[in-house]
């Protein structure tokens, strides 16, 4: 039985209603109070040309709440465009030298896998480990560390199987070997519960379409207090500490900042920080612990309905390596098209399709859903017979 229902809250996504929406593994349909405070923001721009002392007050106010929602402080959150961005500055700070290699697991997302790829033109080897789809811990690493392992890059939860990988176990193999762990937390954030904290990494990226309810051009990079080890990819002033009041680059030696302000360039995206501050209102009403027993309440109802429908997931199914993301096994052709004609949204993938449930995901939404796939595996039979 969901923990959500609460029928206030689905009301705050008018998406969800108008289609049966189960794609939060795309991006988060908006909600009310995120569209207000982005009004809120576009109305002071509009009436008052910006106050933009506020707004960078603003900004440093949602800088800690976002801190305190990950467990960490404010120090330690740089915010960025996108989870590429974050996983690029570590790409770029992580230091190797020419043959040392990276650790992935095979089929990760592009945007963690590209960042380092990248970096093999100057010497960086990508190892890329094979694995099953359910889920890896510090054994599916273990037997591929070697003496010149520097990182291991890695998804939370993965996008294209929505297993959920044990990252404390994996930092804590790496710190043993003195590797640096960066993991990509897209998918996780704002839909289970993420300790940045206790997850102990050298660092973790993040955009804030998804869990964190904003529009696309948010995200955030955590670096631990230590890591001040990471040099930023990119410098401007918002990066230097001893940058000069009157806007004058002097030819003093640049002074970084020691936390993760270093990793900030040029102006915030301002709109989308302010949506932020009320995403983080509503999810931290709902609370991310509820959150999470929610979706994959909404999982266990839907598995049983597969199971009925002898539809079998690409993913795992046990329920702490699993997480908001259930891919089905029906590769053949002309099932995206006949999920879009019947008015829901969801992902084709690589292994099948994509069924995402976020917060305002009910039951009912289960229920139908399993309607129309038995509705289209009917008429499969009978245009196959
Ligand atoms: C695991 C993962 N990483 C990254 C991204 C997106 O990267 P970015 O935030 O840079 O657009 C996605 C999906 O959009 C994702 O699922």
């Amino acid at each position: 039985m969901s923990v959500l229902t609460d029928s206030g809250l689905r009301a705050q996504f008018p998406a969800a209603d108008k289609l049966l929406y189960l794609d939060s593994a795309h991006q988060t349909p908006l909600s009310r109070p995120v569209r207000a405070a982005l009004d809120a923001f576009y109305d002071q721009a509009l009436l008052t040309a910006g106050p933009k002392k506020d707004w960078l007050t603003r900004v440093e106010e949602v800088r800690v709440r976002l801190a305190t929602f990950l467990g960490v402080g404010a120090q330690e959150i740089a915010f960025t465009k996108n989870t590429s961005e974050g996983l690029n500055i570590a790409a770029h700070g992580v230091p190797w030298e020419p043959g040392d290699h990276v650790l992935l697991l095979e089929g990760e997302h592009p945007n963690n896998a590209y960042a380092w790829l990248n970096r093999r033109q100057h010497g960086l080897e990508v190892r890329l480990i094979p694995q099953d789809k359910k889920w890896a811990d510090a054994y599916t690493f273990a037997p591929h560390i070697g003496e010149r392992t520097r990182a291991i890059a890695v998804s939370h939860v993965m996008f294209h199987s929505g297993q959920r990988n044990d990252i404390a176990a994996i930092a804590g193999l790496a710190r043993r070997h003195g590797v640096e762990v960066v993991v990509d937390a897209m998918q996780s954030v704002g839909v289970l519960e993420v300790d940045a904290h206790a997850l102990n990494v050298s660092a973790l990226a993040s955009g804030c379409h998804k869990g964190l309810l904003v529009p696309q051009g948010l995200g955030f990079l955590h670096t631990p207090r230590d890591g001040a080890r990471l040099p930023p990819t990119y410098v401007a002033a918002a990066g230097v500490a001893n940058a000069r009041a009157d806007l004058v680059a002097g030819p003093d030696p640049v002074e970084l900042h020691a936390d993760a302000h270093r990793f900030e360039i040029g102006n915030f995206n301002l709109p989308a920080i302010h949506a932020l501050g009320a995403a983080l209102d509503l999810l931290e009403g709902v609370t991310t612990a509820r959150i999470e027993e929610h979706v994959l309440s909404l999982g266990d109802q839907l598995m049983a309905r597969l199971d009925d429908l002898g539809i079998t997931l690409a993913g795992p199914t046990e329920r702490e390596r699993r997480s908001h993301i259930y891919v089905l096994e029906l590769t053949e052709p002309g099932w995206p098209e006949y999920f879009a004609a019947a008015n829901v949204r969801l992902s084709p993938v690589r292994d099948g399709i994509r069924v995402s449930f976020g917060l305002y995901n009910t039951a009912d939404d289960v229920e139908r859903f399993s309607d129309i796939l038995r509705r289209g595996l009917a008429r499969r039979t009978r245009h196959a017979a």
